[in-house]
């Protein structure tokens, strides 16, 4: 009997060994510290990371990230060419001098995008950290790793994942079906995903997609991740540079209020669920295939742009993950990050410890 207690006893101690040592015995601001391998590679305080979020991931809500000891990422489309976005790197440069990266989304555009251009004026910024989205980013990576950048791949399943790896990415993001924007077609949540991505990977990976709180950020280092990335969370803060009609309408909302587009064309999106999305869907309810010039002129980017700088919550979609049925204020990203980490921390060390008898 008593063997067998011991055994019990070290098997729990085995299982909460993954999460021991993470907290570290120095302090900030009277919080331990959780370090992993990511906070290191990124030379960051806290393991979390503002994913990049077009016409929201500017130089106000990076530096404020960066500032509060995660890594902000600015989005490099959100500018409207490759010089502007020179600038918005070298404007967030006075804003902090912590690290932060800017996030290169590549996809199927109507207007060619001079991707080529955006990457050289990345380089050429001295950007240490790109975020990749979207496309493979391989045509881009000898050039990113030439100029010493660290590359963060995101995507939505293992097997891409697995691909970038192979591909020479350092880090990647495992987007899970919970999130806002793209979780790609196999539907499959952050709780497989991410032990999945833990069993297979070598290299280090965020958890993304559904994370806003303390409880979230020990669930995925629990399940393999090395920190969190987030967007939802982040778009509900003081320094998001949106109306505050946008940021109000996820606090009201819950975790039913969101909606996902385009599953029809099978390049699905989750967004906030208003009267647009609403409108979209209907439209793709009918009978035989969609016809995307009808959705087209609902959802187009500029009208997202519009409703962000307007605060006219029908004015056009907007991407929303169901984390938002977990946000009810709207703190300053300092405010935000430190308490994520305290709740983590207390979490770890007070009532997962408390658990082994
Ligand atoms: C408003 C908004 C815009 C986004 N735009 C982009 C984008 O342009 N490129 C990209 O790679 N991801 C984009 N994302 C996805 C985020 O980077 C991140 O992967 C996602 O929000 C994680 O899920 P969460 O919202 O549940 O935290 C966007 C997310 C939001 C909320």
């Amino acid at each position: 009997m008593r063997i067998k207690t011991l055994q019990r006893k070290l098997a729990v101690a085995l299982s909460l060994g993954a999460l021991g040592p993470l907290i570290q015995a120095f302090t900030v601001r009277g919080h331990k510290l959780i370090k992993t391998r990511v906070t290191e590679m990124l030379g960051i305080e806290h393991p979390i990371v503002q994913g990049g979020m077009q016409w929201v991931g500017r130089a106000e809500m990076t530096s404020a990230v960066s500032n509060a000891g995660g890594l902000g990422i600015l989005t490099a489309l959100t500018q409207p060419d490759p010089e502007a976005l020179g600038r918005e790197i070298r404007r967030c440069r006075e804003l902090t001098d912590k690290p932060f990266g800017v996030n290169l989304t590549i996809l199927p555009t109507i207007r060619p995008v001079p991707y080529d251009d955006y990457v050289a004026a990345i380089i050429e910024s001295g950007v240490t950290i790109v975020e990749t989205a979207g496309r493979n980013p391989q045509p881009y990576l000898p050039a990113l790793k030439e100029a010493g950048i660290t590359v963060i791949h995101k995507c939505t399943s293992v097997r891409h994942s697995l691909k970038a790896e192979s591909i020479g990415c350092d880090l990647v993001s495992v987007d899970g079906f919970e999130c806002a924007g793209h979780p790609g077609e196999d539907d499959v949540t952050n709780l497989i995903l991410l032990p999945l991505a833990a069993r297979r990977l070598k290299i280090p990976f965020l958890a993304s997609g559904g994370f806003g709180d303390g409880r979230g950020l020990v669930a995925a280092l629990a399940l393999g991740a090395e920190g969190i990335n987030m967007g939802t969370r982040f778009m509900v803060t003081r320094e998001a540079p949106i109306h505050e009609n946008v940021k109000q309408a996820m606090v009201d909302a819950t975790e039913l209020d969101t909606a996902l587009l385009y599953r029809t064309l099978r390049n699905t999106a989750r967004v906030f669920r208003n009267s647009v999305a609403s409108q979209v869907l209907e439209i793709e309810g009918r009978q035989g295939p969609t016809d995307f010039d009808e959705i087209a002129p609902l959802v187009k980017g500029t009208r997202g742009r519009e409703l962000f700088e307007s605060g006219h919550l029908e004015h056009g979609i907007w991407s929303a993950g169901m984390v938002i049925g977990l946000i009810d204020d709207i703190p300053s990203c300092e405010e935000l990050i430190t308490r994520i980490v305290a709740e983590a921390e207390q979490i770890i060390s007070q009532r997962l410890k408390g658990m082994i008898s």
